[in-house]
């Protein structure tokens, strides 16, 4: 019968079959350890030359790294030395194909060579377990947003304008039109939530971005909830119970994934609702007071100074209520603070910088074209049905976007986002 290795433990005293690689192996002139995977999971199978025979033993002790094969043996506890909590006692073994000089031995290598084989690196132990809690985080997602009444909506991914600013797009050819692939896909959320109520997006979003730090990526995946009728407040407790929901799913569902990865649990199992929040001008104070005199009141924040904030409450925190001049055109102005918008900024703590941006959302149909004209955005052109969104039945309403990769890279304990998406898009990274 086959299986796959995450379904042994229901095959404990059966024979089976499990089409894998081997991932490694280690053998003694009696005895040899093979590791196997099969995308399920890792397991260690034994083949001993007195049970096997010498045919059969002599080819387990010749395979070589990823070469693929059918594996037949009884499953059998191996007292949970292991994640998986069994092994295989193999009976038969049928190559399919011979690896020959896989690249990515045992010994460690270099991130340069390991990104340039990124194709292949993805199916290590620890690329597999990373990609597990990403799936994960997907998944309860998912869970979250249809448990809390939203609606999936897809937003283009070629559009005609740009929410985030214009110094960031990438531009292509629509036919004889410029278009430029989505940065996000928030303004036509906007849209969508009038229609729907409650909506979120999962899409991949592009910034034409020249940093080159841990935290970013030139393509990434990003959840985009709105809301109609919730304002400023309202937006929070969505955005602090959706990120504990992901954090505890994650806790709950990979485990062995986050052991294997030696992630802090007890740092991850403290996440949970509600977080602290701070002002944009608390935050300066805060900054000032540890003695950061390379930040002034306007200044958008460093890396440094994100973490300097988030470290202080060793949770994810929001930064609050921020100057009206350093954020997008679409935020609500504060109508108890002129000169401050509506908006927040999730920090998470450890240096994993900015996972969440959002804000409520400017109504009026006069003050957000006001907004448009101070950032020379075209109000007969590109924004035309933005801007009419406004004009029939407008709402309050909120959302924000939360940056997967960069969430993934915190709750696995990743330090660079690269290693959170299959195949990172990096400065200077096409390939593969
Ligand atoms: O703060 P941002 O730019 O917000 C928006 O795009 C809003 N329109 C979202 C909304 O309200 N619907 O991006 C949101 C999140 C950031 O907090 C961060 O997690 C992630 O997207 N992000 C990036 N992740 C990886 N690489 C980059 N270059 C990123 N830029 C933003
Ligand atoms: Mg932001």
């Amino acid at each position: 019968m086959k299986a796959m290795i995450r379904d042994v433990e229901k095959h404990v005293g059966e024979e089976i079959t499990i089409g894998c690689w081997l991932a490694n192996k280690r053998s003694s002139g009696k005895i040899a350890f093979l590791q196997l995977r099969d995308g399920s999971g890792f397991m260690q199978g034994v083949v001993v030359k007195e049970t096997v025979g010498e045919e059969l033993f002599k080819t387990a002790k010749g395979l070589t790294q990823e070469s693929s094969m059918w594996v037949t043996g009884v499953i059998k506890s191996d007292g949970g030395r292991t994640a998986i909590g069994h092994e295989m006692e193999i009976t038969a073994i049928e190559v399919i194909h011979e690896a020959i000089d896989y690249p990515i031995t045992p010994k460690a290598h270099g991130t340069d060579f390991l990104m340039d084989n990124r194709h292949l690196w993805l199916r290590s132990k620890r690329q597999h377990a990373v990609m597990v809690v990403r799936n994960e985080l997907i998944r309860a997602t998912y869970e979250f947003f249809n448990q809390e009444g939203f609606i999936k909506v897809d937003p283009p991914i070629l559009t005609g304008s740009a929410p985030e600013g214009t110094t960031e797009l990438f531009h292509t050819k629509y036919f004889d039109e410029d278009a430029y692939l989505s940065q996000s896909g928030q303004l036509y959320m906007e849209a969508a939530a009038m229609a729907l109520g409650k909506v979120f997006s999962f899409g991949p979003t592009f910034r034409a971005e020249k940093s080159k730090t841990r935290r970013h990526l030139i393509e990434f995946w990003m959840m985009e909830p709105e809301m109609a009728f919730y304002d400023h407040e309202m937006n929070l407790e969505v955005q602090e119970n959706y990120v504990s929901h992901l954090v505890q799913s994650a806790l709950t569902n990979c485990r062995a994934e986050l052991e294997l990865l030696e992630r802090d649990l007890t740092v991850l199992e403290n996440i949970k609702a509600p977080f602290p929040r701070v002002t944009y001008t608390e935050a300066i104070a805060m900054l000032k007071e540890q003695g950061f005199d390379d930040i002034e009141f306007g200044d958008d924040f460093g890396a440094p100074h994100e973490t300097a904030i988030a470290n202080t409450f060793a949770r994810p925190v929001f930064i609050t209520h921020w100057p009206k001049d350093i954020k997008p055109f679409y935020m609500k102005e504060d109508p108890e603070n002129p000169g401050f918008v509506l908006c927040d900024d999730l920090i998470a703590p450890e240096g994993y910088g900015e996972i969440v941006g959002g804000s409520q959302r400017e109504e009026d149909f006069e003050k957000l074209r006001a907004g448009m004209k101070a950032h020379d955005l075209d109000e007969t052109g590109a924004y035309k049905w933005y801007l009419e969104t406004r004009k029939y039945g407008s709402v309050p309403h909120s959302g924000f976007g939360l940056g997967l990769e960069r969430t993934v890279a915190w709750i696995t304990g990743v330090e660079h986002v690269r290693e959170t998406i299959p195949f990172p898009r990096l400065l200077n990274r096409l390939y593969p």
